[in-house]
């Protein structure tokens, strides 16, 4: 069994981390980077994990990214705890924990960003105006940093893995996109940072998003393609658990356009509700 360091390097310099990878990529070491806002759970273990079993060098950045929230989002509250994060990472297999102040990352405000003006107004984007701007621009801002010969991200976030393959397809970032599975609660609720905002009895009633979309999958595999129905069976779950549906859409999951009437094998439902006040998403695809 692979032993990995009981201590790992936390760096909280752009230029140090720079260094260090260009160091490991001129001994010919593979580096994978998992980025994320910290706030740990199994899911980004699984991330790290997957990194350091195929990477001679794995960074982790923790970054809770300002420019991705809106001004009426829980930046402020959103869960921070670095010396945690790091052990969990050391023990997941990580190397180094990169971990920059906001001022680090944003000597100066923004005046250039990477932006999907397709993709960004639609679901998620609707809902969070800017939102996907700040991810494509902090997460184009690591992989220059980093310099990851593969980048890990959830498949919990959809759209948001999405639009990031898109951005390196289209800007020839030289870097392996790689999207893992997402991780359930025994409940079925998906692994977010975001669960730990929501009571015990929130986090039962969220569970009804997973049933839903169970019961939508069964429903698509007895033959019922309309996306009326499937969509239907969704919301009516998520809103007799007491969610409230910010939305629920049908698209092709390779290029996220919408699905208007008969779902077929290469669609996704995507969708983003609140169990009380914490705002939740999930997806399904169809196989
Ligand atoms: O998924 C997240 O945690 C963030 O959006 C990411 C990709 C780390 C960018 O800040």
């Amino acid at each position: 069994m692979r032993k990995y360091p009981k201590k790992i390097k936390i760096i909280r310099k752009a230029l140090e981390l720079q260094k260090f990878s260009k160091k490991m990529l001129g001994q010919g070491k593979s580096i994978g980077l998992v980025p994320t806002m910290g706030a740990l759970h199994k899911g980004h273990i699984h991330l790290v994990e997957t990194s350091a079993k195929n990477n001679d060098v794995t960074i982790v950045s923790i970054f809770i990214n300002p420019t991705q929230f809106g001004a009426n989002e829980d930046f402020a509250k959103y869960p921070r705890r670095l010396q945690a994060d790091a052990k969990l990472c050391a023990e997941a297999g990580a190397n180094i924990v990169f971990a920059p102040e906001p001022k680090e990352m944003y000597p100066q405000p923004l005046q250039t960003y990477v932006r999907n003006a397709e993709l960004e107004n639609v679901y998620c984007g609707k809902w969070r105006p800017g939102h996907f701007a700040g991810v494509l621009s902090v997460v184009a801002k690591l992989l220059n940093i980093a310099l990851p010969s593969r980048a890990y991200f959830g498949e919990k976030d959809f759209q948001q893995l999405h639009v990031i393959r898109k951005m390196v397809f289209d800007l020839n970032f030289p870097v392996k996109v790689i999207g893992v599975k997402t991780i359930r609660e025994k409940n079925g609720l998906a692994m977010s940072s975001r669960n730990e905002y929501m009571s015990l009895k929130e986090r039962e009633a969220a569970s009804s998003i997973y049933a839903g979309l169970m019961e939508a999958k069964k429903m698509y595999e007895r033959g019922i393609d309309s996306v009326v129905k499937l969509k239907g069976i969704v919301e009516k779950k998520i809103k007799q658990a007491g969610g409230k549906i910010q939305y629920v859409e049908i698209a092709n999951k390779n290029d996220l356009q919408p699905i208007k009437t008969k779902v077929s094998k290469n669609a996704v439902i995507l969708l983003a509700c609140h169990f009380g006040k914490t705002r939740l998403i999930d997806h399904l695809e169809f196989f």
